[in-house]
């Protein structure tokens, strides 16, 4: 089954380090039949556009302003990226939950710009460990996924994926179990399908992140239940993800 991988290089490479990166994955990546999406900082977006133009690559950013325009200094717009020819972005990143106070509802505002500005949205859920441990892992992502997706209309969802990264794996080579994966992932569709319906549940794609690396990639993307993988530390070895991206296909 073709999969979407998308690499996010967080706050890592220059631009001119970048390039060399993107130029490698432009070249290794034709052949797979996987989806990948490369998101690099802001200051990348341009180098993106002209390396990955014509291959096999998409690009995304990793935030956005929830605002149109205006007196927001220091803030990036959705239309600016877009105008890039950015086709994704990433939303609600645990990173950017905890250490930027973001809250659902400002993740919600961040979509309907995302997606008014006729950008793909890939939406991260994830608990804590402290909320696996009590139990509630199911619950708490199935109520961020309520409050994340509120107003967005069902045919919108076309143009959102759901990212599930467990916050205590993420970086820390901690796995999770295949069984608890697959657990999530039917809670997400059960919220989606109560949300809209059985077709949006089975159409929406949700993808897994949290210590993705070469050790486990085969594992992770050859569960059927899993449409990808959105992977962050392995992404910065071009190597390394070329591997996973060109995994399972
Ligand atoms: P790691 O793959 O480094 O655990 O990061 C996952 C992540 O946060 C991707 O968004």
């Amino acid at each position: 089954m073709k999969k979407l991988i998308v690499g996010n290089l967080k706050m890592n490479t220059t631009p001119s380090e970048f390039k060399s990166y993107a130029m490698t994955i432009a070249t290794k990546a034709k052949g797979t039949k996987n989806s990948i999406v490369i998101c690099p900082p802001y200051t990348h977006l341009s180098t993106a556009k002209e390396i990955f133009s014509g291959s096999k690559v998409s690009f995304g950013a990793q935030n956005i302003s929830e605002e149109e325009n205006g007196s927001l200094t220091g803030e990036i717009s959705a239309r600016m990226i877009k105008d890039l020819g950015t086709e994704y972005v990433i939303i609600g990143h645990s990173e950017r939950r905890q250490k930027f106070k973001e809250n659902d509802k400002t993740i919600n505002k961040k979509i309907k710009t995302a997606l008014a500005n006729g950008l793909k949205v890939v939406l991260c859920v994830g608990e804590t460990l402290q909320t696996r441990a009590n139990k509630q892992a199911c619950t708490f992502v199935r109520k961020q996924i309520d409050d994340d997706l509120k107003g967005i209309y069902e045919n919108e969802l076309e143009s959102v994926v759901i990212a599930y990264e467990p916050i205590w794996a993420i970086g820390s080579g901690k796995n999770v179990t295949a069984k608890d994966i697959q657990k999530m992932v039917e809670a997400i569709r059960k919220e989606v399908e109560y949300l809209y319906s059985p077709k949006a549940s089975k159409n929406i794609s949700v993808i897994y992140g949290g210590s993705v690396g070469l050790s486990n990639c085969k594992k992770l993307l050859s569960l059927e239940f899993l449409n990808g993988a959105l992977v962050g530390g392995a992404s910065l070895d071009v190597d390394s993800f070329v591997v996973i991206a060109k995994e399972n296909y």
